[in-house]
């Protein structure tokens, strides 16, 4: 038994995402939090994270304690592994949602119970498992399909070209210039296995592709930029006419919340290709499988 945390989506193996996405669809989930609680600290919004991880934590017998980010003031009242030490005294898991990484990272160091990263300004991975999960109920399989990311280079871009990566898809990445990867996050999807095209052209990224994904121009804590972005970001919407460059069965994904006529259009968004309900479901079916899975590596 080996105490595993869930900060980005390569912390888990590909057999590790499959045990994952397999947990997720099982029917009958374990009790595996009876009398047990898991602590949700949230720095930013959500709508979907908490209450597809509260339900989810329900739904394995346990009580979810929801925390707004001001109640702990991480760093601030006090740093982000004492945050984390006391939330383990009581909880059988922690899930946080914060602006820097490395304050998931400082709880993981110290928790000697599983914390998963709720989105953090690097990474999105719970959205990243349900984003798989969608794609391999649509397709059955993840073989020969490819993903177009269109876009800002975001959290949860960066946690779905990797976690794209490590199931086998093949990677497209479409960004204005000044918005893509990095050269590390380069590495970083190549060496978890992806072929991988970045590109300032959303055609090239959405030909013939099975998945067209978009996220918002302007992330939680940028809303000062969002008119710069939008200037930015002109010629990267999602329309009719890049979707019909995608293969005749391609779908369209979007984590949520969107905004209709910037990085989607709504003819899209609300269209027959789109998957956006079935996907912000997942994310309580994923989680369900990610706390499975985690509870069941934890010691003690
Ligand atoms: N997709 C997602 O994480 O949504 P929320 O910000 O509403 O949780
Ligand atoms: N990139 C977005 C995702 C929201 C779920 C943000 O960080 O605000």
């Amino acid at each position: 038994m080996t105490l595993r945390h869930l900060l980005e989506v390569d912390d888990l193996t590909p057999d590790e995402v499959t045990a994952v996405l397999d947990a997720a669809e099982a029917p009958d989930p374990p009790q595996v939090l009876a009398r047990k609680g898991v602590a949700l600290v949230f720095e930013k919004p959500s709508a979907r994270t908490r209450n597809s991880m509260e339900m989810a934590v329900v739904q394995l017998g346990g009580h979810p304690v929801s925390i707004r980010g001001e109640e702990v003031a991480i760093d601030v009242r006090e740093s982000a592994e004492d945050v984390a030490r006391t939330l383990a005294c009581y909880h059988a898991a922690i899930g946080a949602r914060v602006f820097e990484h490395d304050k998931v990272e400082r709880m993981a160091a110290v928790s000697h119970v599983p914390v998963v990263n709720l989105l953090s300004d690097d990474a999105h991975p719970c959205q990243a498992l349900a984003d798989l999960l969608t794609i391999r109920q649509r397709f059955g399989s993840f073989a020969g399909r490819a993903v177009a990311y269109v876009g800002d280079f975001n959290n949860v871009a960066r946690s779905l070209a990797i976690g794209a990566a490590l199931v086998g898809l093949s990677v497209r990445v479409a960004c204005p210039p000044g918005h893509g990867p990095s050269a590390a996050d380069v590495d970083r999807i190549r060496a978890a296995g992806a072929e991988l095209l970045v590109t300032h052209r959303p055609e090239e990224a959405a030909d013939g592709a099975d998945v067209v994904y978009a996220d918002v121009w302007a992330s939680m804590g940028q809303e000062a930029e969002a008119a710069a972005r939008k200037l930015a970001f002109e010629g990267f919407t999602v329309d009719d006419a890049l979707m019909a460059r995608a293969a005749s069965d391609a779908v369209f994904l979007h984590c949520l919340p969107a905004h209709r006529g910037d990085e989607v259009a709504a003819s899209v968004c609300d269209g027959p290709q789109s998957l956006i309900w079935q996907l912000a479901e997942n994310r309580m079916h994923a989680q369900r499988g990610l706390l499975v899975w985690l509870l069941q590596q934890a010691p003690g």
